[in-house]
């Protein structure tokens, strides 16, 4: 056991005995697992804790309030001889920290985190003689922090801790112990203040990055073995520098940031980008407060890590949900199937039904292969295409995924951002795409029908590949006339519909045009949210894919055929895409009318069931962030675009209209320069194009 100081050698103004020092410990910290048994030197971050906090005089005892769990009484195996542990609930450690108390009889408990190796026995001190000499609930010198951050100490009697634990309801009150406390008027708190202000250093260990900064400030120290908040101070003033290694990391973030927000600064650290798809990276919206992880979705709902329910008005999955999220027909024929096993040897036969259904649906097409993404099903008919025509050369428009065939255009030109930046997205880079891929792939403009001519007349182009709809529906006759270049001049035509596909017409949005072409590629919304992509020909164009390899094991697997083959059936029974339109167009009329009503110039494009809306003017990205802080507060996820789904009613579209309403008030009010938005604004912008993150 660590001895503590002899109390009789100290003065006798401890009216409130038995002081119990707790200090809150576990190996499951989810941001940095087994934190506390790294080292420095030969001791572990909880050793050296330990060492420091017994150096206080005041303290009658220690002990180590550890979860209740498996993986934690390994804490009990290694510290046991070292000090007193008791062991109690993993996440409401409020009350563990009452059973602690209770368990020891604590008049005066002072609350201690097991990630602060640099506890100063000092400050300790100082604070406990405050709250003995004096009449408070609480005392602390974390209200208004002056001291660096890992040098927290909190000191409260056992009433205080147990009407805390008898009132906090929610999940950061509990988690974090004395939130309730220091929120509440009816205890009567104190703050010790530092005689000058260090908060902005971080000597706290939550991340493996605080390591590093503590152990560069521990070996600068070490010489004097009582080193303190003195000789922090002395040090920061000599060479600030020593304490820049952490510093971009807030204080107290573990309490001010969501559950979601934490993961993602987890991912960031180990997942390139932090996930697998920009468009769900929490830059795009709202960089540092976007809640960015669920924990279920139902209908248009979305509950984030902390259980709090949001209605999505956003992307609904990126336009994977028409049909709602969890729709159980859909998720139940799944879950049947692969009761049956997802996967085999043999092949699965629904992968027939579900070609069988689609050419049902596309009578001009005569053969189906399938991918589970976008990207790959684009790339598969390229490479059908290429196979097809003999030539190598691409004329493109819209956005068909990330694979080389297509960032390679950004090779063509010498301009820094790429040609592709005028197409959707600005900041794509070729890096690690062959340059010799350069001058494979054109792009060129929706309706530009005199570019792409221009494209096919100078190259030999072996296929056309587009989107048919983005923002605005073609004009002047674009997509036959398309298609009649593409005839004289024996270029394979594909359609890209992974999001167009599903959302007007009941498959692709060329049925609605009239305009057939050799491939087209449905995605997204065909699966309702299992992966499952194809790309449907013509007999002609598909032949070549049987002169070159296209393979791959997943491509097999069952859930995405059955999602697809129930997606369908559910989607004919209901008219879905009559369904998210008629919604669509309605949601389009009172943005309109929005618009009109607060005078600003509001630019409306999008398909009929994904709307999507621009204020014109050079403060655009700034307003669009300010739209989505204020709807986050009403619990809406959204920006400008909406990928509407069969469950967004009337209602939640006039809810969402109305918090807009308020929004486009201050947002005139900027515009006219009667306020600004930077005042308004409490977030980072969001982003605009590919950001490189970390
Ligand atoms: C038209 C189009 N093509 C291709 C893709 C790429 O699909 P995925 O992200 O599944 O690879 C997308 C995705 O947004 C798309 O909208």
């Amino acid at each position: 056991m660590v001895k503590l100081i002899d109390k009789s050698k100290v003065k006798k103004f401890m009216k409130k005995k038995n002081i119990v020092s707790i200090i809150q410990a576990r190996l499951t910290s989810s941001r940095f697992p087994n934190k506390i048994l790294q080292k420095i030197e030969n001791k572990t971050i909880l050793e050296l804790l330990i060492h420091r906090l017994g150096k206080s005089k005041y303290l009658d005892k220690m002990v180590l309030a550890i979860p209740k769990s498996k993986k934690n009484e390994l804490l009990r195996d290694k510290f046991k001889k070292k000090i007193t542990i008791f062991s109690g609930s993993e996440n409401d450690v409020l009350d563990r920290y009452f059973q602690t108390a209770k368990k020891f009889k604590a008049q005066t408990i002072v609350r201690i985190c097991g990630d602060c190796p640099l506890i100063d026995p000092k400050v300790v001190d100082r604070i406990v003689s405050f709250y003995q000499k004096n009449d408070f609930d609480y005392v602390s010198n974390t209200i208004k922090p002056t001291y660096p951050d890992g040098l927290d100490v909190e000191v409260f009697n056992f009433k205080t801790l147990k009407k805390a634990w008898m009132k906090a309801k929610s999940n950061t009150d509990r988690e974090h112990v004395t939130p309730y406390i220091i929120h509440n008027k009816e205890f009567k708190k104190k703050n010790i203040f530092y005689k000058e202000n260090l908060s902005n250093l971080r000597l706290t260990l939550d991340e493996k990055i605080d390591l590093k900064q503590i152990k560069q400030v521990y070996y600068k120290l070490k010489k004097n073995k009582n080193f303190g908040v003195e000789e922090i101070s002395k040090l920061y003033k000599k060479n600030p520098k020593i304490f820049r290694i952490n510093n971009k990391i807030g204080r107290n973030e573990g309490l001010i940031l969501s559950t979601g927000q934490k993961l993602w600064k987890r991912a960031k650290n180990i997942i390139p980008g932090g996930n697998m798809l920009l468009s769900k990276r929490p830059e795009m919206y709202l960089p540092n407060k976007w809640p960015t992880y669920y924990s279920k979705a139902k209908g248009c709902y979305i509950w984030d890590m902390d259980n709090v329910k949001y209605t999505d008005l956003s992307l609904m999955s990126v336009g994977t949900n028409t049909l709602g999220y969890a729709n159980s027909k859909i998720d139940n024929a799944v879950i049947e199937s692969i009761k049956k096993s997802n996967m085999s040897t043999f092949n699965c036969p629904e992968e027939i039904y579900l070609t069988e259904k689609l050419l049902d649906m596309h009578p001009h097409f005569d053969m189906a292969k399938y991918a589970r993404t976008g990207g790959e099903a684009n790339s598969i008919a390229i490479r059908i295409a290429r196979a097809s025509s003999g030539k190598d050369k691409v004329a493109i428009c819209g956005y068909h995924g990330w694979h080389d065939w297509y960032l390679s255009a950004n090779h063509n030109s010498n301009e820094k951002k790429g040609i592709l930046k005028d197409h959707l997205l600005p900041g794509l880079s070729t890096s690690g795409v062959p340059k010799n891929l350069s001058n494979t792939a054109y792009p060129f403009m929706f309706n530009d029908y005199n570019a792409l001519e221009n494209i096919c007349n100078k190259n030999k182009i072996g296929a056309i590949k587009m989107e048919i709809f983005r923002n605005f529906p073609p004009k002047n006759n674009f997509l036959k006339k398309v298609r009649n270049l593409a005839n004289k001049k024996n270029i394979v035509l594909i359609f890209d519909e992974c999001t167009s596909g599903f959302r007007e017409t009941f498959g692709g949005l060329h049925l609605k045009y009239k305009v057939n072409p050799d491939i087209c590629i449905l995605g997204k919304a065909l699966g309702n949210g299992f992966p499952i992509t194809t790309v449907l020909g013509n007999k002609k164009v598909m032949d070549a894919a049987q002169n070159t390899f296209i393979s791959s094991t997943f491509w097999t697997e069952r859930s995405g055929y059955v999602a697809g083959l129930k997606t369908l059936e559910e989607m004919e029974k209901i008219k879905s895409w009559n369904i998210i339109s008629k919604q669509g167009i309605k949601l389009k009329m009172k943005l309109k009318k929005l618009g009109q009503k607060h005078k600003l110039k509001l630019i409306i494009s999008g398909l009929s069931s994904c709307p999507s809306f621009m204020i014109s003017s050079d403060k655009w990205i700034k307003y669009k962030t300010y739209i989505t802080q204020e709807l986050l507060k009403k619990r809406i996820l959204g920006a400008n675009t909406t990928y509407l789904s069969i469950f967004h009613n009337d209602k939640i579209i006039q809810k969402y209209i109305n918090c807009l309403d308020k929004i486009f008030y201050y947002i005139k009010r900027c515009e006219n320069n009667d306020l600004n938005i930077n005042e308004i604004l409490s977030n980072d912008v969001c982003h605009t194009g590919f950001k490189r993150l970390n």
